[in-house]
């Protein structure tokens, strides 16, 4: 028996054992497996991270091996291309858009950005917060607000949550992992209401996925907004790290400075793929197709297990296996399936990245 599937096999058991523990165990033990079972050469199916199965695009591959050859140089030029592009996708400039290798370099560089007006951040509680470790390291104070009773961030209570030294509020629409969305019309009411006096960092990395609405025509009229985006989900390009964020053009030329070097963070072949993405749309029509077709094939599994979820907008699902009598976790892994998370403390909410058609076939025959 190889050491691998020894680990497997212990960390099987010990899930099993797990369960008859507290809830708040079930969510630590998923967590600690999802890091320590997961090397990229293992051959398991990788529903973890919301990445898109079927990136990049056909044409994206291609201008990608063609960039491999120019990558000699600095990729200025293509900086400027790609901003102008993203610029023309929202009715925008190029001086409203930042590149940088992923949104996450960008949401890390608007956090210390926020550091350098001293105070706190709001941020909803579930939701991406992967940034705010590092915001916290460099003196940025995080205040949480919960997530309403249905599971969607609370606009109300965010807003009752600023206070005079808060710089910054963070929002996730669609929210990761809940897959919720916000109301566009109270989405673009909250932003003119506090975009005046506090900065809005608006997480937007999956809006495609269900074509909810952007906020960028706000970006123009409030400086204090900041829109996150990135090539990482429908443009299946995760691994080459390429993401944006749109703003005014002053705030824009601050969060550049921020930058070791303006705009020199990703790399001429990610630039190249990013900017052929943008003109392959079949090839986001089909993921949105195929995604919607396999996230329905998990809801029926989830369905048929009595195991209730939120309808996402998204290429991931939350559900709730509070009804569930089986170890979720181990029913996938003996299928070779990695990927559950948790996110709340003392519930059986799990997240899992919604696969090809096939996997999910294979998530549901396994619940
Ligand atoms: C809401 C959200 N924002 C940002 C990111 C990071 O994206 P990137 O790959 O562009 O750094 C993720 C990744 O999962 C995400 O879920």
């Amino acid at each position: 028996m190889t050491m691998q599937r020894r680990e497997m096999l212990r960390n099987t058991a010990l899930a099993a054992a797990a369960f008859a523990f507290s809830r708040d165990s079930f969510a630590r033990k998923i967590e600690s497996r999802i890091i320590n079972n997961f090397p990229p050469s293992k051959p398991m199916i990788r529903l973890g991270f919301n990445e898109n199965p079927y990136g990049p695009s056909p044409m994206a591959r291609k201008a990608m091996m063609d960039a491999i050859n120019g990558s000699n140089r600095y990729p200025i030029d293509a900086v400027d291309q790609l901003r102008n592009r993203i610029g023309k996708e929202y009715n925008l400039n190029a001086s409203n858009v930042v590149i940088g290798a992923g949104s996450s370099e960008l949401l890390g560089i608007v956090g210390a950005w926020t550091v350098m007006k001293k105070g706190t951040a709001i941020v909803p509680e579930v939701s991406f917060l992967s940034w705010t470790p590092a915001a916290k390291k460099i003196g940025l104070d995080i205040k949480t607000v919960r997530l309403t009773g249905s599971r969607v961030i609370d606009l109300s209570g965010m807003k009752n949550g600023i206070e005079s030294n808060t710089k910054l509020v963070y929002l996730c629409n669609p929210n990761n992992p809940t897959g919720t969305v916000l109301p566009p019309n109270e989405l673009e009411a909250f932003i003119r209401n506090v975009a005046p006096t506090c900065t809005i960092l608006l997480d937007e990395a999956y809006t495609e996925f269900n074509d909810t609405p952007s906020m960028a025509k706000l970006v123009n009229e409030f400086p204090n907004l900041l829109i996150a985006k990135t090539f990482s989900k429908v443009y299946g390009m995760a691994g080459a790290r390429l993401g944006y964020v749109l703003a005014h053009p002053q705030t824009i030329s601050e969060i550049t400075s921020l930058q070791p070097w303006a705009n020199a963070s990703a790399s001429a072949v990610s630039l190249a793929g990013a900017l052929a993405s943008l003109d392959d749309k079949s090839f986001v029509i089909y993921c949105k197709t195929e995604n919607a077709k396999a996230k329905d094939i998990f809801y029926n599994a989830l369905k048929k297990a009595n195991i209730s979820y939120i309808p996402s907008s998204t290429n991931f699902v939350y559900f709730n296996c509070e009804n569930y009598s089986k170890d979720i976790v181990a029913q996938l892994e003996a299928k070779g399936i990695a990927g559950i998370r948790t996110y709340e403390k003392n519930t059986r909410w799990c997240r899992l990245t919604v696969g090809t058609v096939e996997e999910m076939g294979k998530v549901a025959e396994a619940i």
